[in-house]
């Protein structure tokens, strides 16, 4: 009986060579841009305690409830693979008093995570986020900032199919009245309900407000609206941040039934959807966090931040013209017996040290074949090695975007490559 073969767990994805250089190209992209608003990149462990968790992001959503990868490790200490990125950034920013250091400490991440939700297009059980955490400011700058980088991020990634969804949740007071309207509103519908929304409507009512059930969404057509349960201070910081967004030309579509499916948001909240992604269209998401921090263990602190999925935008960028392209290597060094397979792989290494990607057969294909792999890979340059050539001490060297040949000696062939700039 021949070995099992093992295949990747359901729901997590392998980033093979054939896609992997498009992550790579997103990243350098993340990484210019962040270094454009001043953020600086932060990265926090694989896993921490599941009580930060469950704290943060709330026992009743479904993260917590059931989404988490978490076990007891052999000193049976409670931990969880990060479902989110946000509580473990507060957790390192409570640890190493970041604030101290900047009273506005912005950071951005770049972050593998895990949740144990039902796999399908867009949605995996390993995914990718990046992401920005903005520390210490409670003006509605803050919040422009962070929603305007949002923007910003996709339409400068060239993007045009996408639509920025605005909300303000208020405090938790204003809140808590609002859940009291809602659930008033909803219980002569409670027998229609889908069973999900009827475990909501005991736990978290507001997380009914995010229902795909058709029916449902038309008995929310007339829910009452967040908006009028907003506090005076409310409602003016909201109309500063959306004055903001006008002012910068960043459009937006108000949105009282968006709420997000984690417990630690205060007042505005958004994201950002695209057609093109199909049933989970939501590119990122995020908002503010002014009580977080605290209920952390830390000193009152406002925040605001958001996170996009990484396979989501690879997805959505499909279906446009980036302009990036694989990097490949420039020359190829084709050997035609086992003397000059030793001269060429001298030669590869020496063009190397030149700053020149350069590759040679290690399969001793014949010359059609390796001749065949150089165009595959998309070389510019071939040099051709074989007894006549290591007899008379030149190589020919080919460019196979032109066409052209020519014979150089062995001798000025590093500087000759060298000129040509590839
Ligand atoms: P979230 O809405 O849970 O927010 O996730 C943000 C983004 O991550 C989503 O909009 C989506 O693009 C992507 N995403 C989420 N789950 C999956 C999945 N299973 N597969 C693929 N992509 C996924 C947060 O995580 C908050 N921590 C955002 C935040 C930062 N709020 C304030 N700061």
């Amino acid at each position: 009986m021949s070995p099992k073969q093992f295949k990747s767990i359901k729901g997590t994805h392998d980033i093979l060579p054939e896609i992997s250089w498009k992550w790579r190209q997103l990243e350098y992209f993340l990484h210019d841009f962040m270094s454009h608003y001043g953020y600086r990149e932060i990265r926090t462990p694989v896993f921490e305690e599941t009580e930060l968790f469950s704290r943060s992001v709330g026992e009743d959503t479904d993260i917590v409830s059931k989404e988490m990868y978490s076990w007891t490790d052999q000193g049976g200490v409670n931990l969880t693979l990060k479902p989110e990125v946000t509580a473990p950034v507060v957790r390192s920013f409570i640890q190493h008093n970041l604030s101290g250091v900047n009273p506005n400490t912005k950071v951005y991440y770049w972050d593998a995570l895990f949740r144990r939700d039902r796999p399908q297009k867009g949605r995996w059980r390993q995914f990718h986020q990046f992401g920005v955490e903005s520390f210490g400011s409670a003006f509605p700058e803050q919040d422009g900032e962070v929603i305007l980088m949002a923007y910003q991020f996709f339409k400068k990634l060239g993007l045009t199919e996408f639509t920025l969804k605005l909300n303000s949740i208020g405090y938790s007071e204003c809140r808590n009245s609002y859940r009291t309207a809602l659930t008033e509103y909803l219980k002569p519908y409670f027998s229609d309900l889908s069973e999900t929304s009827q475990k909501r409507f005991q736990l978290n009512p507001l997380r009914i407000l995010d229902t795909k059930v058709p029916h449902e969404k038309e008995i929310l057509n007339d829910a009452p609206n967040i908006v009028n349960y907003l506090s005076v201070e409310d409602v003016t910081h909201f109309e500063e941040v959306q004055a903001l967004l006008k002012t910068n030309n960043i459009p937006f579509e108000l949105d009282p039934q968006m709420v997000r499916g984690l417990d630690y948001y205060t007042r505005t909240t958004f994201e950002i959807t695209s057609n093109s992604l199909g049933a989970q269209n939501a590119l990122c998401g995020g908002g503010r966090y002014d009580h977080l921090v605290e209920k952390l263990g830390g000193k009152p602190m406002p925040a605001v931040g958001f996170a996009a999925g990484i396979e989501r935008i690879l997805l959505a960028l499909e279906h446009i013209q980036t302009g990036w392209k694989p990097l490949s290597t420039n020359v190829y060094i084709i050997c035609l017996d086992e003397e000059s397979r030793s001269a060429g792989f001298t030669i590869a290494e020496e063009l190397r040290e030149k700053g020149i990607s350069t590759e040679t057969d290690l399969l001793r294909r014949s010359l059609r074949s390796q001749m065949r792999e150089a165009n595959r890979t998309g070389v510019k340059l071939a040099v051709i090695i074989g007894e006549k050539e290591l007899q008379s001490q030149k190589v020919q060297v080919k460019d196979l975007h032109k066409g052209e040949q020519s014979e150089i000696k062995r001798e000025s062939l590093i500087d000759h490559i060298v000129h040509l700039n590839l």
